[in-house]
């Protein structure tokens, strides 16, 4: 069996698991309000690559985290992902009309309700969050919870969406582009990997420190390589439209770096992230895939 098609089971089992709760938790669309319970499971289900999930579970395996709690924090972080992309998505945001291979929320739904799944499932994820019992000791559970809220607000992905729509046809120098994307899409790729490994034992301050710069490293990684799919690829296989940073004049590593030398830099990130992971011995290996495959993805 390869290395490959190892990883694709463990990626389809972990997805299998976070589509089932979902499914089962998400509110019913029998529910009244029934269009915003329909609206909800529209923007979540069915769709993405549930790259915050597998960290969440790659982070879980240093520490031989519980699938229960892991499920519920995966979820919760996937479900602020899929808010961050209903409002991101909106015309007083990025305007954009499709959305993992479907029309976007608000295309599908109206302004005013696409508003309302995102302010919702914000909710919801905090709901699951302190609703579930997700370790033995509950100041353990009430920092994730902390964690999940810093790293969704001003300070970091909400903070960072700001500083992206101020950002827009201005020029941003190296160092403030970094900031802008540690923040709106690093936070909670950071979020992801640090509550997973929350969810066991507890890490070494040595382990833990690696950890973060693991975290760190492949969430700016992972907004860079957006930025260059976004240039590169055609709107089929991304499944959302190609080539919409250009054309509303964004800052991002493509733009600022060019094509070729934003590439190098993912690929230099990944080699930072990989070795961040060295003190993890046979460990790390799930996380060491995770960050070969969101360098290398197409999509
Ligand atoms: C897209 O995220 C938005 C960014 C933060 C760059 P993903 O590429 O993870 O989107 P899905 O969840 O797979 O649709
Ligand atoms: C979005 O960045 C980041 C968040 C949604 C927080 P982008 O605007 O580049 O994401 P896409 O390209 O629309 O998915
Ligand atoms: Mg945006
Ligand atoms: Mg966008
Ligand atoms: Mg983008």
């Amino acid at each position: 069996m390869t290395l490959q098609t190892d990883f694709d089971q463990w990626s389809g089992s972990v997805c299998k698991t976070m589509e089932d709760f979902l499914q089962q938790h998400l509110p019913d669309p029998s529910i009244v309000p029934r269009q915003l319970h329909e609206a909800m499971r529209y923007a979540v289900l069915d769709g993405g690559k549930r790259v915050r999930p597998l960290l969440a579970f790659a982070a879980g395996e240093l520490v031989e985290a519980p699938t229960t709690a892991l499920t519920v924090v995966a979820a919760s972080i996937e479900l602020i992902h899929a808010y961050s992309l209903v409002h991101d998505d909106l015309p007083a945001m990025d305007n954009d009309t499709l959305r993992r291979g479907k029309p976007t929320c608000h295309v599908r739904f109206g302004e005013a309700l696409a508003l309302l799944v995102g302010d919702t499932l914000q909710s919801l994820a905090f709901q699951w969050l302190s609703g579930f019992s997700l370790h033995a000791d509950p100041r353990q559970q009430l920092l994730m919870i902390h964690q999940l809220a810093l790293a969704s607000g001003s300070r970091g992905m909400g903070g960072g969406q700001a500083i992206d729509l101020q950002s827009t046809d201005n020029t941003l120098s190296l160092p403030e582009l970094e900031a802008m994307h540690l923040k709106k899409t690093g936070a909670l790729i950071r979020a992801a990997v640090l509550m997973g490994a929350e969810c066991g034992r507890p890490l070494t301050p040595t382990e833990q420190q690696h950890l973060s710069q693991y975290a760190n490293t492949l969430g700016l990684a992972f907004q860079v390589v957006d930025d260059v799919l976004d240039a590169e690829m055609d709107t089929a296989t991304l499944g959302k439209t190609a080539g919409k940073d250009a054309a509303a004049n964004k800052p991002t590593y493509v733009s600022i770096m060019g094509l070729s030398q934003a590439k190098d830099f993912s690929r230099e990130l990944l080699s930072t992230a990989h070795e961040s992971l060295v003190p993890f011995g046979h460990r790390r290996r799930r996380l060491e895939e995770l960050a070969h495959f969101i360098v290398n993805r197409r999509s």
